[in-house]
């Protein structure tokens, strides 16, 4: 059986014509090194500079890097796709309002994370007059251009979601837990901060926490890997984007079927895509706690974990191919690391 789907080239599809008028470079492939070093166009619709994130080939789900000099702003944004945005530098400010609901604006530096509602109006501001601010976007864009291949109607939508966004005080400072590992939130102010639950199928000692923020369904999740720690192996449809937001390591990317596996660096700022049914996972090869954040799936509270997709699953660590493991803990010993995982093997 061949493990994943082949691509029918069709030509460029609505939302790869929507991005090439956009007039910003687009990066491929899996793997960004660090968000600080990605070469930024000026992006006029933003009214900053920017560069497109289309990373492992998809056509559901994208990113962007935005960056916004000291002392200014973006121009207002307004769009029937979800956004979730993670700050990676610097310090500022967000407005949203829409119809009924009067300017709100919340602030931020680097490491916050936080939703837009969806169709809102919104406006980022750089509140520092020295440091630029440089955010990562991952939105729902491509899902809704392909769908519906019309950029009016995802761009200057009149309909207003009176359930999305509210005319509350604290609405940006809403914060409960809907059940284990899953919270409900507008703004999480520093991923690294945020407390997290056990995850142990994941990985000995593994830490998660998944979000709803905004109301939105597009899903997101911070997961922690304490010193000596590594994720199990696992696969699923196209479309997560993660940085990394703590410690150093390296993630492998790999198809069943792949002579060899991929593997990446990474450390703070490095972005990264597993491409459809890829195998992902994620090992710590430093001194400290490794984060990251990743964007995908549906949110905690429209899960679609209801309906599994089949073709999820995850490999033990006597499962995955030979040679992994030990090579891991090779490069553990080589930094002083003391493993928490030992070889499990018949
Ligand atoms: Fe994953």
């Amino acid at each position: 059986m061949k493990p994943h789907r082949e691509k029918i080239d069709l030509g460029p599809t609505p939302y790869d014509q929507f991005v090439e008028r956009e007039g910003i470079p687009v990066l491929k492939g899996y793997h960004v090194p660090d968000i600080m070093d990605v070469e930024l166009e000026p992006w006029a619709r933003m009214g900053a500079h920017g560069c497109y994130l289309n990373l492992a080939d998809q056509q559901d789900t994208d990113g962007y890097v935005c960056e916004i000099a000291p002392g200014q702003q973006t121009l207002p944004q307004r769009h029937l796709f979800e956004a979730i945005v993670y700050v990676a530098r610097g310090q500022g400010a967000t407005s949203v309002w829409q119809e009924g609901v009067p300017r709100k604006t919340f602030e931020w530096g680097a490491g916050a994370a936080f939703a837009i509602p969806l169709n809102a109006s919104y406006q980022h501001f750089n509140v520092s007059g020295a440091e630029p601010v440089r955010l990562m976007a991952s939105t729902t864009c491509p899902r809704l251009l392909n769908m519906f291949h019309n950029e009016d109607f995802l761009f200057r939508n009149p309909f207003v979601f009176e359930d999305r966004f509210r005319d509350e005080d604290d609405y940006f400072r809403a914060n409960r837990r809907l059940t284990t590992r899953c919270w409900e939130t507008n703004l999480i102010p520093d991923v690294n901060e945020f407390a997290l639950d056990d995850f142990p199928m994941k990985g000995k000692g593994v830490r998660i926490m998944r979000f709803t923020l905004a109301d939105t369904t597009y899903g997101c999740h911070i997961q922690e890997f304490p010193v000596g720690s590594r994720s199990h192996f696992h696969r699923h449809g196209p479309g997560a984007i993660l940085i990394v937001t703590e410690g150093e390591g390296y993630v492998m990317l790999w198809r069943e079927g792949d002579a060899e596996q991929g593997v990446h660096e990474i450390r703070p700022g490095t972005i990264y895509s597993p491409g459809d049914l890829m195998y992902h996972g994620h090992f710590n090869t430093g001194h400290t706690t490794m984060r990251h954040f990743a964007v995908r799936g549906r949110s905690p509270k429209y899960t679609s974990d209801r309906f599994p997709n089949p073709l999820w699953n995850m490999l033990m660590i006597d499962e995955e191919p030979a040679g992994i493991h030990e090579s891991y803990l090779e490069e553990l010993e080589r930094n002083g690391v003391k493993a928490e995982v030992s070889v499990v093997r018949e």
